[in-house]
């Protein structure tokens, strides 16, 4: 688009999945309203950075970034440079006093978006901040740039409140878009190609519109067409129910991977997090999802030196993993939130005890990972085309409906085809394969 002479913006995305189905939000509302999406941050005539608060060391890393974004200013003055997203909601006015960005917008006001820059372009700083019980960008169509995957959020906020945590505060109270609106974004997503798509929540199952709950909505966008894969992501144990477990269950194109966050395996840690479940539980609704679901694989997070953490009970964390056998796993330290409840039970579990910690569970699930992706050597599985191998041009990689990756010598296939190929070995990340058939 060399002869476009529309502003170009450039956004570059923190943090979870949430933010990058927002940031194609942002770019859905800013394509709309006369500018023009860029990929490359140099030609851009407005660079915004959508932020992750979740830990400390996510928002420095975002700090230091702004700096140097920053530093462009100095060849090019009429940069508009801005903050999104969690840590703009967060850190509001500071960051246009302390950082001077230009606009600082949190995730609830992203159609003030197109006043703001107008704004910021003739040298106004802006902000928006407010959070919404209401606001859902139902009615936008995202920007997507890639062709065979799409994330689509469906709900937004948490009332979970679980005590470490900064996204309630962040991101608001939950609310749902409309069955109806979902259905159609993927019915023309199918039109446009797209192979697979994830429902995105930060609390997904606690979806609701009036009648219809999650299971409703999953079973609604499965129909859809019956070779869209479809997964969803993420899951709190309290909100799982047995609807959604048998609808899981019932339809070959939904995905057989539930993230399942634990976050403790020691039911006194997991009362002081809030997260309103014990660890029998837990452990009842893993053993409930298995005899439903048969070779459903399951991850988690993991928080290491949540505070009062003793090792007795770290070690009921690592018990847990052992009876458990989770597929794979997102392991953190604790990382105090100022304004959460668990910020004013002090941070009293020293560094090198929680790298000790965090490092004895990474251990150990790798060893797991590595296990239980030994028993998938002999066997046939179906994979999605995702490209090339990131190692090899020779090898291509895809991914099962259980979320695992798999890499297997290039053939005549494309991104999106689904192929059967046969393990013939693997690692703690990847399983390796020749293929057997093409299904398409
Ligand atoms: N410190 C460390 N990890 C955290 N998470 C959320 N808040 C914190 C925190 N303060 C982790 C949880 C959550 C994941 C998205 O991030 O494990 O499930
Ligand atoms: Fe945070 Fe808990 Fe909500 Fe997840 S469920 S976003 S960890 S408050």
């Amino acid at each position: 688009m060399d002869n476009d002479n529309r502003l170009k913006i450039y956004v570059e995305t923190y943090g979870c999945q949430m933010n990058l189905a927002d940031t194609e939000i942002v770019l859905g509302i800013m394509n709309k309203s006369g500018y023009s999406p860029t990929q490359i941050i140099d030609d851009a005539d407005v660079v915004l950075l959508n932020t992750c608060s979740v830990r400390e060391h996510a928002e420095e890393k975002i700090h230091q970034r702004l700096g140097i974004i920053k530093k462009q200013k100095l060849n090019k003055p009429n940069l508009v440079v801005g903050v999104l997203g969690c840590m703009a909601e967060r850190l509001r006015a500071n960051l246009l006093e302390k950082r001077k960005v230009d606009i600082v917008v949190g995730p609830d006001e992203y159609r003030k978006l197109p006043e703001l820059l107008d704004g910021a372009l003739a040298g106004t700083q802006g902000i928006g901040v407010r959070l919404s019980r209401t606001e859902t960008y139902d009615d936008i169509t995202p920007f997507r740039t890639e062709g065979i995957s799409a994330w689509l959020s469906v709900m937004r906020g948490c009332d979970k409140f679980c005590t470490f945590c900064i996204v309630p505060f962040t991101r608001g109270r939950e609310r749902s878009r409309k069955l109806g609106s979902v259905v159609r974004e993927v019915e023309q997503l199918v039109e446009k190609g797209f192979r697979e798509v994830t429902l995105l929540g930060q609390n997904v199952n606690s979806y609701r519109d009036e009648k219809y709950d999650f299971a409703d909505l999953l079973a609604a966008v499965a129909n859809v067409d019956t070779r869209l894969r479809v997964g969803f992501t993420t899951s709190h144990p309290q909100d799982l129910s047995d609807k959604l477990i048998d609808t899981i269950a019932s339809r070959d194109n939904l995905c057989k991977y539930i993230h399942l966050p634990v976050q403790s395996g020691s039911d006194r840690v997991l009362g002081a997090m809030n997260r309103t479940y014990t660890r029998g539980h837990y452990l009842g609704l893993v053993r409930k999802i298995r005899s439903r679901i048969s070779n459903v694989a399951l991850s988690t997070d993991i928080i290491a030196g949540f505070p009062t953490e003793t090792d007795d009970e770290h070690k009921e964390t690592l018990s847990l993993m052992e009876e458990v056998r989770y597929d794979g796993a997102y392991m953190f330290k604790y990382s105090p939130r100022e304004g959460t409840p668990a910020y004013k039970l002090g941070d009293d579990i020293s560094e090198e005890v929680k790298a000790g910690r965090l490092s004895e569970i990474i251990s150990l699930q790798q060893r797991i990972s590595y296990d239980v992706n030994q028993t998938t050597i002999g066997k046939v599985v179906e994979v999605m085309i995702d490209g090339t191998s990131k190692k090899s041009d020779l090898q291509l990689s895809g991914r099962t409906d259980t979320n695992k990756t798999v890499v297997f010598p290039v053939g005549s296939y494309k991104s999106g085809d689904v192929v059967k190929v046969k393990i013939d070995k693997a690692t703690s990340a990847t399983l390796f394969g020749e293929v057997v058939t093409s299904l398409n």
